[in-house]
């Protein structure tokens, strides 16, 4: 696992948003998964100003998200927010889970089967949760999971219910799986703050432990892990 370190939020997403922006520029085709989140949004910033400088066009490029809570559309809101509307990229190549769906169960298999339909994904972005969860993989999730619907821990659940202010938090939510997130061919991970040392400590000092969903990763062969100050904490000072 490669680690760049950054100082602060702001060089974080500035140089994840490069690595991506580099791709997008040199690719003929490009399979791209996407995460949301607080931990992006600036990555998103900067790639959507990149794109308009640049003039950069998205038509070779498909987009497919880790996850979407159930009953919901909050993540479709956010990616068309933070990136899809800044950019020129065709909706019918734009996934995220449909958790509205009539079948829950037939929506991940439509999913994984898209994703197979597009010939896997290049490169995955991920958060990662206080608890190290992975898309929406939470503790305790096996490393073989493919797309699936999940019951959200109270530590994720309170993480993110700042998004719920005005509306009724679901309490599920449809996740890629992290036997699914493990095919992508590469994969970028970003994490911002001390509240993710500990899970950032597990990935580089840990070993696998399917009750610290990140500890999947160490096995894969081409991983970045982007880390600011406050998430490399624990491992500076054991380093
Ligand atoms: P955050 O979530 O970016 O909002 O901290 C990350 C995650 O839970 O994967």
């Amino acid at each position: 696992m490669k680690l760049i370190s950054v100082s602060d939020e702001e060089e974080l997403s500035r140089i994840a948003a490069e690595i991506l922006f580099t791709k997008v520029k040199s690719a003929k085709r490009l399979v791209l998964g996407l995460a949301t989140g607080k931990t992006p949004q600036g990555m998103y910033r900067y790639l959507s100003k990149y794109s308009k400088e640049y003039k950069q066009s998205y038509t070779h490029i498909h987009t497919v998200n880790l996850d979407e809570y159930v009953g919901s559309t909050t993540y479709h809101t956010y990616m068309e927010e933070h990136l899809f509307q800044h950019i020129d990229i065709p909706n019918d190549q734009t996934h995220i889970p449909d958790g509205e769906a009539a079948s829950l169960i037939e929506e991940c298999s439509r999913y994984e089967q898209m994703i197979k339909e597009l010939g896997g994904i290049d490169l995955q972005v991920l958060g990662i949760g206080e608890n190290g969860h992975i898309g929406f993989n939470e503790p305790g999730t096996s490393f073989d999971a493919r797309t699936h619907v999940v019951q959200l821990t109270d530590s994720t659940l309170k993480a993110n219910a700042k998004y719920f202010v005005d509306s009724k938090q679901p309490k599920q939510a449809i996740t890629m799986g992290i036997g699914t997130i493990l095919e992508s061919r590469e994969i970028l991970l970003l994490a911002i703050g001390e509240r993710k040392a500990n899970a950032v400590k597990e990935l580089f000092k840990g070993s696998l432990n399917e009750e610290i969903p990140a500890t999947a990763l160490i096995n894969h062969t081409n991983v970045t892990v982007l880390a600011d100050k406050g998430a490399r904490k624990l491992l500076d000072k054991e380093s």
